[in-house]
C-alpha cells in the first residue's frame, strides 16, 4: 500500500540531486511512521505538559493531535525566545505607507503583549471568552492577537476591507464579548474609518460589552462612555502567566467563505497548528536567523495569521510588516521597502506580482534587489508569464520560487517545494510536491484515482497537525463540506492535475468561491446582500477572469415590482455593498435585466449565465425554465461591446 501511495506521490530519487534525497526521506517518515515524525517535529515549540498520544484518529473526521498536552502560543512565540539571545533581537520592523517606522524587538513585543494582557483581564475577559479584532497593519494588530492567546481568549480577525454588515455577521457568529479596533486604517494616503464601521456593526449585535480603540489615524471619532476605550488607558505594565492551554482549545476562529450559506468560522487549536505552522515555514523558507522576511499579506487573512504573526515569531525571525497599499505613493514601493530594509525573503500573491509587473521593469531596476535570496508566492496559481518575471526580474534568476498552496482550513503550506529539505527542480507555474505530512491524491467525481495529466479534484487522505479542529458551531458543516464527497478524506475545493513527473498544478477552485487580489470571496455572500436590498428580486454573481485579479466580481440582478432600471440604482447598489460588506466586495458590474435563467424547479443557472457572459458555449440548456432570459443575458453583454 505505502509503495503505491510513494510512487503515486513522489518522483523516484535517481532522477533528482543528493540534496532532494533528504526530502524524500523526512516525507517517507512522515508516512511510514506517522506518529513517531510527529513526535520529533512537536519539540519546535515548548510544552508545559506533555502530550499523551501524538494522534487520536478514533473520532474521525474529528482528528485530535498531541493530545492532553499543555502549550501557550504566546508564551513560545516571546518567553521563550528573551530567555535566549534573541532577547534584543528585531521581532518586526513596521514601515506605513508614509514611511514612518517602528521597529519592536522581542523583548519589547513581549512586554506589550504582557501590558495589553493584564488590560483585558482587568477589563473582566476570562480564558475561553471571545475577542473580535478589527484593525489595520499596526503593530498591536499582533500585539492583540498574542495578548488574547496569552490569557486564553479566542479571537477572530476581521479583514478591515470589511464593510459592517459583514463585521456584524463575524462578531454575532463568534460570540464575541469585545471588540478591538482602531480609529482609522490609511489606505492610498486617506483614512479608512474604521471605528465608525464598528459603531454601524455594533447597532446590528448585541454580545460586545466593550470596544478597545488604537489611536492611528487620529480621526474624530465617537466613543461611546462605558463601552469604548482607548487601548492607551487601559494597558498595564507588567507580568501575565501564561494560560496552560490544551492543544485542542481553540487558539482563533477565522472566517472563511464557501459555496453556501454564511462565511464559516475555521478553529484552530493551540498544539497542532503552531506545530504545523512553524515546521511548514522551516521546511518551505528555511529562514536563517540573520535573515529579514517580508511577508506581503494582510493579518485579516491566513496567510497574516500563520506566516507574519506566528510561524515567524515562533522560529524567531525578524519580519517586515507594512501597513499600506504595495504601489503606493510609487510603483516602486515594494522593491524601495526590500533595498532599504535588506529583505532576504519575499512572500507574495501573484496578483501583486502581476500589478507591479504591469508597472515595467524599470521600478525594480531602479533598485538593489541584491539581499533577495528566496522569493515566494500564494493565493492563486501563479501564471508562468509572472513567475518568469518575478524570477528574472526580481530575483535576477538566483532566487527559487516557494510557490505555497493551502488554505484557511490547512492552517500552513500543504503543497510546496521545500527549500529546507531540498529543493526539487522548480516548474514555472506547479506547487512541486507535498510537504511531510500531506497525501494528496487527484480524484474524479466517482472517487478514481485520475490518470497522469487528467484534471481532478485534489484530495488529502491523511490528517496532518495543521487542519482546523471545526467550523464554529457547526461540526456538521465541518463534514458535510469537507469529508461527505470523498468519506474521510479532505476535499480542498480546487481541481489540479499530477503531470509525468509527479509534480502538482493547481488548476483554481472547483466551487463557486471566487479568488479577487487572492482574496477569498463567497459569490453566495454578495448575492444575500443584493437580494436583501429592497429593490432586487433575484441575483447571481460569478467570477469573470482578469489577467491582473484572477477574478472580478459580476453581478446579474432582476428587480422588484415598481422599480426601473437606471445608472443611478446600479451606482446605489455598489455603493450598499461597499457600505455593507466592503469594498473588496463590490461587483465590477451589475446589471439588470427582466429575468434570469432558471431551471424548471426555480434554481438560478449561475453556470448558464457566466457561459454567455463569458461568450462561451452555455452547454445543456434544455432543462431551463425560460430560454428567453438567456438571450437577454447575451443583449446585456452586446451593450456592453
Ligand atoms: C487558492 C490562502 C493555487 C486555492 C492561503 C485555495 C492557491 C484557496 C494557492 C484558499 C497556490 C492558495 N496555487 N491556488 N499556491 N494558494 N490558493 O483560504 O483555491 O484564503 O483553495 O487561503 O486559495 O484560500 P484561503
Amino acid at each position: 500500500m505505502l509503495n503505491t501511495i510513494m510512487s503515486e506521490t513522489l518522483p523516484t530519487d535517481e532522477r533528482y540531486n543528493t540534496s532532494f534525497s533528504r526530502y524524500l526521506d523526512e516525507y517517507r517518515r512522515s508516512i511510514e511512521n506517522t506518529e513517531e515524525f510527529w513526535n520529533e517535529k512537536s519539540k519546535i515549540i515548548e510544552w508545559f505538559r506533555d502530550y499523551d498520544r501524538v494522534l487520536d484518529d478514533s473520532k474521525k473526521p474529528f482528528f485530535r493531535w498531541f493530545v492532553n498536552g499543555k502549550t501557550n502560543v504566546s508564551y513560545n512565540c516571546l518567553d521563550r525566545h528573551i530567555k535566549t539571545d534573541k532577547r534584543n533581537k528585531v521581532a518586526y520592523i513596521w514601515v506605513s505607507e508614509s514611511g514612518n517606522e517602528k521597529i519592536v524587538t522581542y523583548y519589547g513585543l513581549y512586554r506589550r503583549v504582557n501590558a495589553l494582557a493584564r488590560g483585558l483581564l482587568n477589563m473582566g475577559l476570562r480564558r475561553g471568552d471571545h475577542v473580535t479584532i478589527y484593525m489595520p497593519m499596526i503593530l498591536e494588530a499582533p500585539v492583540a492577537m498574542l495578548a488574547c492567546a496569552r490569557i486564553g481568549v479566542v479571537f477572530n480577525v476581521v479583514f478591515s476591507g470589511f464593510g459592517a454588515e459583514a463585521l456584524a455577521e463575524r462578531i454575532k457568529d463568534s460570540r464575541s464579548k469585545m471588540v478591538i479596533t482602531a480609529d482609522g486604517a490609511w489606505r492610498r494616503g486617506k483614512i479608512v474609518e474604521l471605528k465608525s464601521i464598528v459603531d454601524r456593526a455594533l447597532e446590528l449585535t448585541e454580545n460586545v460589552e466593550s470596544v478597545i480603540v488604537v489611536k492611528n489615524t487620529n480621526n474624530e471619532i465617537n466613543m461611546e462612555s462605558e463601552r469604548d476605550f482607548y487601548y492607551n488607558d487601559i494597558i498595564e505594565d507588567g507580568y501575565v502567566e501564561p494560560e496552560k492551554m490544551d492543544s485542542n482549545d481553540p487558539l482563533f476562529i477565522l472566517y472563511t467563505s464557501g459555496t453556501t450559506g454564511k462565511p464559516k468560522g475555521i478553529v484552530h487549536g493551540n498544539g497542532g497548528y503552531p506545530v504545523w505552522i512553524s515546521n511548514t515555514m522551516k521546511w518551505a523558507f528555511d529562514p536563517k536567523d540573520e535573515d529579514r522576511y517580508w511577508c506581503a499579506a494582510d493579518i485579516g487573512w491566513i496567510t497574516g495569521h500563520s506566516y507574519i504573526v506566528f510561524a515567524p515569531l515562533l522560529l524567531g525571525v525578524t519580519s517586515i510588516m507594512y501597513e499600506g497599499a504595495i504601489d503606493y505613493p510609487k510603483p516602486d514601493r515594494v522593491w524601495d521597502i526590500i533595498e532599504r530594509y535588506g529583505v532576504n525573503i519575499l512572500y507574495t500573491s501573484p496578483t501583486a506580482i502581476r500589478l507591479l509587473m504591469k508597472y515595467g521593469d524599470k521600478y525594480p531596476n531602479s533598485h538593489d534587489l541584491s539581499s533577495l535570496k528566496t522569493l515566494g508566492t500564494v493565493g492563486e496559481p501563479i501564471n508562468p508569464a509572472a513567475w518568469h518575471w518575478f524570477y528574472e526580474v526580481i530575483g535576477k534568476s538566483r532566487c527559487p520560487i516557494i510557490d505555497t498552496y493551502w488554505q484557511t482550513e490547512t492552517g500552513g503550506f500543504t503543497i510546496a517545494p521545500a527549500l529546507g529539505l531540498g529543493l526539487p527542480d522548480l516548474k514555472p507555474g506547479s506547487a512541486t510536491f507535498p510537504l511531510p505530512g500531506i497525501d494528496p491524491v487527484i480524484l474524479d467525481d466517482n472517487g478514481r484515482e485520475v490518470k497522469r495529466n487528467e484534471k481532478g479534484y485534489i484530495v488529502l487522505r491523511r490528517p496532518w497537525p495543521g487542519l482546523m479542529l471545526t467550523v464554529n458551531n457547526d461540526d456538521k458543516r465541518y463534514i458535510e463540506t469537507y469529508f461527505s464527497k470523498f468519506k474521510d478524506m479532505y476535499l480542498m475545493g480546487d481541481y489540479a492535475v499530477k503531470d509525468d513527473d509527479g509534480y502538482i498544478w493547481l488548476l483554481g477552485r472547483a466551487d463557486e468561491v471566487l479568488k479577487v487580489s487572492g482574496h477569498r470571496i463567497g459569490t453566495i455572500e454578495i448575492e444575500d446582500a443584493l437580494v436583501s436590498m429592497k429593490e432586487i428580486a433575484e441575483a447571481a454573481v460569478f467570477g469573470k477572469p482578469d489577467t491582473i485579479k484572477g477574478d472580478t466580481i459580476i453581478a446579474f440582478v432582476t428587480l422588484k415590482e415598481g422599480y426601473e432600471k437606471s445608472p443611478d440604482l446600479i451606482d446605489y447598489f455598489k455603493r450598499k455593498i461597499r457600505e455593507e460588506l466592503g469594498p473588496i466586495m463590490v461587483p465590477e458590474e451589475i446589471h439588470i435585466v427582466d429575468s434570469l435563467p432558471k431551471t424548471r424547479s426555480g434554481k438560478i443557472m449561475r453556470r448558464v449565465i457566466k457561459a454567455v457572459y463569458l461568450d462561451q458555449l452555455p452547454g445543456d440548456i434544455t432543462t431551463l425554465e425560460n430560454e428567453a432570459s438567456v438571450d437577454e443575458i447575451k443583449r446585456a453583454v452586446e451593450e456592453l461591446k
